[in-house]
């Protein structure tokens, strides 16, 4: 062999072994070093003489390498989250291969005569390869996102603690009467910031039960910055004999309309306040919305689009990692030419609870809580923009003023119902 052929060849292997290792670590460069090494043993092997298989010989020789070839596709696709119809897919594809290869070493009928001949069968086997593979292929079921969407398993909207403007009219009431706005703001309003800004913090996000436990048992379950020991007891714990039934119903409801379509939830007390988007436990909670693993969530999934790794499973899905994609130009009069890392907080929430039309990218935020939604997003921020590279927060912005909040509901910014 000559030194420039072992050169290229050494160079060859040890990028093969690197690419393996880094995508599927340790394992993936024992794998690759057993296929060298079999490689290198073959070659040892000394050639027999040539002679032509019989048909069967040829298929006895071809059946067990497929029939495993189909199991490993099968069990890897399975193992990098592929959907099962991929899995079919892929396996398939190794069927396929086994007609071709057979068609390729059947028994010569008749001697070559010409250059012509040999030209024309292989053109021959290529087209019925290819024949065999369209038809198989067809067969196989084709992504629907109609039909992909309608299998997931809908949660029924519960109106409950959403009502009509009275009943949130007579909650304010409560709300003033019963002195909360002592110790909390609802975005500008109010006269102390000693407990969290249920507006900014967008308590209406989360479950009307749970609001109404974090009201009558306030000692359950601590608000997020507010863990030191004066702030844990300032939360008075009466109000559970103080309000009646219908009182806590209206008040729940009132809660329930504090939502900024336009800015991130905001944690913690005035002064050392941070945004979701830099919240770790969020982002975690967010990892599993994402992956779909999350138990108040379920049926959603972002990942089976946009890839575990933010690598996309689906040709068109948005690539996280990619901080200098702009955002969709599918959607007539709303598109902001703005790079994904420039994303301002509404544009994010705009696409992923209302979808882009015509595209897999359904209207989440019909189907499933916002409060999800925004942690599926915080995390989804950190492919392009990991966590432990950051090397400041994200400020946290300014209050919507009176006027700002209006017009949310004029320019029809909610979406009814508020999931
Ligand atoms: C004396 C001050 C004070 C008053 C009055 C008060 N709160 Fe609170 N509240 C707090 C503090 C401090 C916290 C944060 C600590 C905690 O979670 O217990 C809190 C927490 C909460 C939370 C939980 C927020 C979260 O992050 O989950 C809700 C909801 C709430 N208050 C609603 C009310 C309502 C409704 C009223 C009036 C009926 C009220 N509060 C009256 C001080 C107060
Ligand atoms: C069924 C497949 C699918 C699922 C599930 C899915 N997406 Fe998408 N997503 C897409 C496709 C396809 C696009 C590209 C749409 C287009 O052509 O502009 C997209 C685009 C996006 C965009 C960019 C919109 C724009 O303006 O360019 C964001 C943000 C996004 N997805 C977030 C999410 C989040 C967060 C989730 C989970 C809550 C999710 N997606 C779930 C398929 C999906």
């Amino acid at each position: 062999m000559k030194i420039d052929m072992i050169i290229v060849g050494v160079i060859a292997a040890l990028s093969g072994l690197f690419a393996l290792y880094s995508t599927f670590g340790i394992a993936g460069a024992i794998a690759g070093l057993a296929v060298i090494g079999i490689y290198a043993l073959l070659l040892q092997v000394k050639l027999q003489k040539l002679e032509e298989k019989t048909f069967f010989q040829n298929i006895r020789f071809k059946v067990p390498i497929i029939l495993v070839l189909a199991g490993i596709l099968w069990v890897l696709a399975g193992k990098f989250n592929f959907p099962v119809w991929w899995q079919i897919e892929f396996v398939a594809f190794a069927l396929v291969g086994f007609f071709f290869f057979t068609l390729l070493d059947w028994k010569t009928l008749k001697l070559e005569k010409s250059n012509f001949d040999w030209t024309i069968r292989i053109l021959a086997t290529y087209a019925l390869a290819s024949t065999i593979f369209i038809v198989v292929t067809a067969q196989l079921p084709q992504f629907d996102p109609e039909f992909e969407l309608s299998k997931l398993n809908r949660p029924p909207v519960k109106l409950e603690g959403l009502a009509g403007p009275e009943v949130i009219a007579a909650g304010r009431e409560v709300f003033e009467n019963n002195k909360c706005f002592n110790c909390h703001k609802v975005f500008w309003e109010g006269n102390s910031d000693r407990g969290p800004n249920l507006g900014s913090k967008q308590i209406g996000l989360y479950p009307a039960a749970y609001i109404k436990d974090q009201i009558l048992s306030p000692r359950r379950n601590q608000s997020p910055g507010f863990d030191d020991p004066k702030s844990k007891k300032a939360m008075p714990t009466y109000y559970g004999e103080d309000l009646s039934e219908d009182e806590l119903i209206a008040l729940v409801s009132y809660l329930k309309t504090m939502r900024d379509p336009t800015r991130m939830p905001i944690e913690g007390k005035f002064g050392q306040q941070w945004t979701w988007w830099d919240d770790k436990d969020i982002i975690a909670e967010g990892q599993q919305v994402f992956e779909g693993l999350h138990p108040q969530a379920e049926g959603l999934n972002c990942a089976v689009c946009h890839g575990k790794d933010g690598i996309p499973m689906m040709t068109g899905a948005l690539d996280f990692r990619n901080a200098d994609n702009t955002d969709t130009t599918k959607i007539e009069g709303d598109h902001t030419d703005k790079l994904l890392k420039d994303w301002p907080d509404a544009l994010w929430y705009r696409r992923v609870t209302r979808g882009v039309p015509n595209t897999p990218m359904a209207p989440w935020g019909t189907i499933f809580p916002h409060l999800y939604l925004w942690k599926a997003e915080a995390y989804a921020r950190t492919f392009h923009d990991p966590l432990e590279k950051r090397t400041a927060k994200r400020p946290v912005p300014a209050v919507p003023t009176k006027e700002e909040i209006e017009k949310w509901q004029t320019d029809g910014m909610f979406m009814d119902p508020l999931l």
